[in-house]
């Protein structure tokens, strides 16, 4: 624990004190009990583990529902825990997932309300972490952590006021740990965060076994199983002495690996407190035979009572710079499958945090300009359900697989009610009227109603970023041909074939129409913005498009060219340079857990051996378009790819379109997919980097941790994944160039060899990894295994370069961005419009902004908050040395951001926009920087953004 802990003290930045100043009077919400400086102090953290889903969905654990699966109703632990402290002042417990407290708050009559607030406000419960899940840390993305810290937070406030707002981050379930998490929980204040689950070579922690769980012989609580205890000496099962004696054993074993005279030690586990008296009872009975110990002296306590002990102690603390990844609980055991598990869900939850991004956004223009039939709670749904997907056993694919469709049905829905005000935002922005507003959320499964039934429609495109961007459209239509018409009259376009008819072909009420994707780029779509353009059917019918026989396509700006044998990539060309890379598909075949090994599974990826490749590509077609140059290879019956180029100059990329599944696993064999690509003359000196959470970059060396040794040879393929939430990179030092691949999807990934890089796509086991899910990871649609389909952006170049005014790792920070926020796209029927009305519709040029930002500021977000005031996050998304032009620091004044309103009553807070940033006090390690405090213009509108600074806003915004 202490080489745990004082890691985790030292990545954090500390707070002082844990009073806080309300403005008129000072709350302090902690009463903590006294320490002994002469013993062995054991702070009893009484806690519950409880995840919103996982073998059980949230409602169900929540109401106690399927209780044949687990015994578990959630509503029971914060009443259960709220009526055995009442009387009892001594008693401590910490309340976590704020999900589930929304639930149980909602259903409360007064009183009991009431009777919770009163224990938050004298300390008996302490709220900690207050997200609205404990958020898995390898496969989100930081915006998506910024957010559902944010609004359990804001739940919080509503609810339990001021003491309700934690101060101590809690992550003792999710698998591995990500640098950026880390420094996000700084960002936001906390005071510490307190982890679980590390590399098994930092030996036990919480507990006995690694774990949050309640030391052996002591788990009282209704789901375990030992014994009480009894301390009556007249009873014939007086066993107090037995307890206490072991217990004592297992603390100065815990206490070895503390630097200090503080241990802390959880009480609690996976939905313990249902009735919490049982525990409560006998840690009151443990406490008191401690009572004369000379050795030991046990007290309830909470994890910021403990830090303020271990604070006061002083000890010398280690810093740590790298992250707690990949997991592994065994040599050969790593936790690295679920970095790609349930790919297609990982997608959703990508496709959701835009709507959602975009959502916020425009509730918050319609607001500020007085709509006056807007209902901003209609955002409410998909905040809290995208809040849940982050969940350690949603995101990473670990759940059940009812579980799962609970999490896909809870966003759909909540996408479906954001979006159903998006027609009267829209109309009241352009101050126009298009009644049928849709979008199309199965377009990449061929299938739009409205682009595949009308021989006209007007497609309308809202784009979130601060800066203009080019948006590549893709619809499915019927099979004609068509003519796009912007502002500026007809554009580009192409009519191609659709990857695969695969998913029509199986789906049971089979195509709509046609199969044919139109294509064209709605270009300089304004910052905050809206362009709409109009497609009309043409008269004439369009045969599939043509093949050529041709391997090589683009020009020598950018392209690409195919090896005339095995119609695999050969070559690419970008940013003035020409790079031999190949790339295939290849399978690891799963392990099945013979011979004492664990099995291949949602959690671990155990491979059997090396990868496998599947063969050479055969070409399907070839197609030099007007908007795109493309060719689809098939590599076997099912695995598909097209690799295209856009010829827009803004796409400065080489995309990857691929279709995988269903697996085949009629050999028996459970089947984990990558694609690999290989440079050739290419010497990376076995070190690539990843990304944290979409932001900072990570070095990874081959076969090597920075803080400790392992024995790579036990398990060296996939001891080596890493999760890539955006982009994975390789550098040649000597040549200084740089080949990347990003993606649309957090993925498991790799560079095995010199020149490689590898990323897992798709996974199909038959087995169950034993990590307690109890189900293999086997996906089924349309009665067979499932297809995921998705995209990779091959980028390279020179690192001392600068091309298309940026250097390649900026280039590509800005394709990251554009994929991450992309625009949104409805479609509206031209039927009950005029020619003149239309005419007038595609000459709309709406920004919401008075001007474009630089490309490096990101608006990460504008979202209506309380009593009328607004969030609005700003981000510098380059780090320190990506680019010396571009990394520096930018100054802007935001009161005259917006075009129609002024940014007025500016408040800088938090990253979690909870706590005004100048009440921030920081705990005062020396050894340790302080929380930077930001400039204080006298003006404060006007701010200044450094590399990689995120600053938190709340505003209000007045109209012009
Ligand atoms: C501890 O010592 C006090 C004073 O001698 C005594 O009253 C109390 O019963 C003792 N407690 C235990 C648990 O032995
Ligand atoms: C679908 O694709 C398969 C394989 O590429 C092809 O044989 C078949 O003709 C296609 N079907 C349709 C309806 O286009
Ligand atoms: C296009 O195809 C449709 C349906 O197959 C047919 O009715 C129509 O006559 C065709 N038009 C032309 C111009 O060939
Ligand atoms: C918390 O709630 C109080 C009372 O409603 C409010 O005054 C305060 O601004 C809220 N704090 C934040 C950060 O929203
Ligand atoms: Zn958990």
């Amino acid at each position: 624990m202490l080489i745990r802990a004082t890691f985790t003290l030292s990545l954090l930045t500390l707070t002082v004190s844990r009073s806080f100043d309300s403005g008129s009077s000072t709350i302090n919400c902690v009463k903590c009990h006294a320490t002994d400086p002469e013993k062995i102090n054991v702070h009893l953290i009484h806690h519950s583990h409880d995840d919103v889903g996982w073998l059980k969905t949230v409602d169900q654990y929540y109401w106690g529902l399927n209780q044949s699966i687990a015994r578990v109703g959630v509503q029971y632990i914060m009443t259960s825990v709220a009526n055995a402290l009442e009387n009892y002042p001594d008693r401590r417990f910490i309340q976590v997932e704020t999900a589930f407290f929304w639930m149980w708050w909602q259903n409360q009559e007064e009183v009991m309300r009431q009777k919770f607030k009163k224990l938050v406000e004298n300390g008996q419960i302490e709220i900690v972490n207050g997200a609205w899940s404990m958020n898995d840390e390898a496969c989100v993305n930081y915006q998506s952590i910024i957010d559902q810290f944010t609004w359990g937070f804001g739940i919080l406030n509503d609810t339990l006021g001021e003491c309700g707002q934690p101060t101590i981050a809690w992550q003792i379930d999710p698998f591995g740990h990500t640098r950026e998490h880390g420094s996000m929980m700084t960002k936001m204040a906390f005071d510490a965060l307190f982890f679980g689950h590390d590399h098994v070579i930092f030996g036990s922690a919480f507990g006995s076994d690694n774990t949050y769980h309640t030391p052996g012989g002591l788990c009282w609580d209704y789901l375990c199983s030992d014994d009480a205890i009894d301390d009556d000496p007249s009873s014939p099962g007086y066993n107090v002495n037995v307890k206490i004696t072991s217990f004592v054993n297992d603390v100065k074993n815990y206490a070895k690996y503390y630097k200090t005279n503080h241990v802390i030690i959880t009480m609690g586990g996976d939905f313990y407190y249902q009735a919490a008296e049982l525990n409560f009872r006998n840690s009151d009975k443990l406490i008191k035979a401690f009572q004369n110990n000379t050795e030991v002296n046990l007290l309830y306590s909470t994890p910021s009572c403990y830090l303020n002990a271990v604070y006061q102690s002083q000890p010398v603390l280690e810093t740590k710079t790298d992250d707690f990844l990949p997991y592994s609980n065994a040599d050969d055991t790593f936790w690295v499958g679920y970095f790609t598990s349930r790919p297609n869900f990982k997608y959703f939850e990508r496709v959701s945090h835009n709507i959602l991004q975009v959502g916020k956004q425009l509730y918050s223009l319609a607001r500020a300009s007085g709509v006056s039939n807007l209902n901003v709670d209609l955002l409410n749904g998909l905040r809290q359900a995208n809040g849940v997907v982050q969940h350690h056993d949603a995101i990473t694919g670990t759940e059940k697989q009812h579980v799962n469709d609970d999490y896909v049905k809870m966003i759909h829905r909540g996408i479906i009610e954001v979006e159903s005000q998006f027609s009267i935002i829209f109309n009241n922005l352009l101050n126009q009227s298009l009644p049928q507003l849709t979008s199309c959320l199965e377009a990449n499964n061929s299938i739009c109603h409205t682009s595949q039934t009308y021989d006209e429609f007007l497609v309308l495109v809202y784009n979130p970023l601060a800066t203009p961007v080019d948006h590549i459209i893709r619809l499915p239509v019927q099979n004609a041909s068509y003519s796009v018409e912007g502002p500026n009259g007809n554009i580009q376009s192409d009519v191609l074939e659709p990857i695969s008819n695969f998913t029509f072909i199986k789906r049971e009420e089979g195509p709509i129409v046609g199969g044919q994707d139109l294509v064209f780029v709605a270009d300089e779509v304004p910052p905050l913005g809206i362009k709409l353009f109009l497609v009309k059917k043409g008269s004439e019918n369009i045969t599939r498009s043509k093949t050529f026989d041709i391997r090589s396509f683009g020009n020598e700006d950018l392209g690409f060219d195919l090896d005339e044998n095995t119609n695999l990539l050969k070559s690419v060309t970008m940013n003035g340079q020409t790079l031999e890379i190949s790339q295939n598909f290849y399978y690891y075949a799963s392990h099945d857990g013979s011979g004492g090994r664990v099995a291949s599974g949602a959690y671990i990826f155990q491979p059997n051996g090396e990868a496998s490749v599947f063969g050479n590509a055969s070409i399907v077609r070839s197609y030099r378009g007007n908007v795109v140059e493309e060719v689809q290879q098939k590599i076997n019956d099912w695995i598909t790819q097209i690799i295209r180029i856009y010829k827009s100059s803004s796409h400065n990329y080489i995309e990857f379109d691929w279709l995988v599944g269903p697996v085949d696993v009629s050999d028996k064999i459970g089947k984990e997919i990558i694609t690999r690509f290989q440079v050739n003359n290419f010497q990376n000196n076995a070190t690539f980097w990843t990304d944290s959470n979409g932001r900072e970059m990570i070095q990874r060396i081959l076969n090597f941790r920075p803080t400790f040794t392992y024995d790579p040879t036990k398990e060296p393929i996939a001891s080596n994944y890493y999760p890539v939430t955006s982009k994975i990179s390789i550098i040649d030092p000597e040549r200084n160039l740089q080949v990347s691949v990003l993606n649309d999807r957090s993925q498991g990934g790799s560079s095995l060899n010199e020149g490689q890089l590898e990323l897992m796509i798709h996974r199909r086991m038959l087995h169950d990894d034993s990590k307690g899910v109890g189900e293999a990871l086997n996906e089924q649609q349309f009665g067979q295994g499932i297809v995921t389909r998705g995209r990779h952006w091959l980028v390279i170049g020179s690192r001392n370069e600068t091309n298309k005014n940026a250097t390649v790792s900026a280039q590509e920070r800005f394709l990251a961005q554009q994929k991450l926020l992309q625009p949104w796209v409805g479609l509206e029927t031209t039927g009950n419009l005029s020619n003149s009305k239309i005419n007038e519709l595609i000459l709309t040029n709406y920004s919401a902004l008075t001007s474009k930002l630089t490309t490096i500021l990101n608006l990460i977000t504008l979202e209506p908050w309380k009593n009328s005031t607004y969030i609005l996050r700003l981000e510098h998304s380059l780090e320190l040395n990506e680019d010396p032009n571009l990394a520096v620091p930018i100054a802007l004044d935001i009161h005259e951001l917006f075009q129609d309103f002024y940014v007025e009553n500016v408040q800088e807070m938090t990253l979690g926009a909870n706590k005004r940033l100048e009440t921030v006090k920081g705990y005062n390690w020396e050894y340790l920087g302080h929380m930077t405090k930001k400039n204080t213009y006298s003006d404060d509108t006007f701010i200044e953004m450094k590399p990689m600074d995120i600053r938190t806003f709340i505003v209000e915004l007045n109209r012009k």
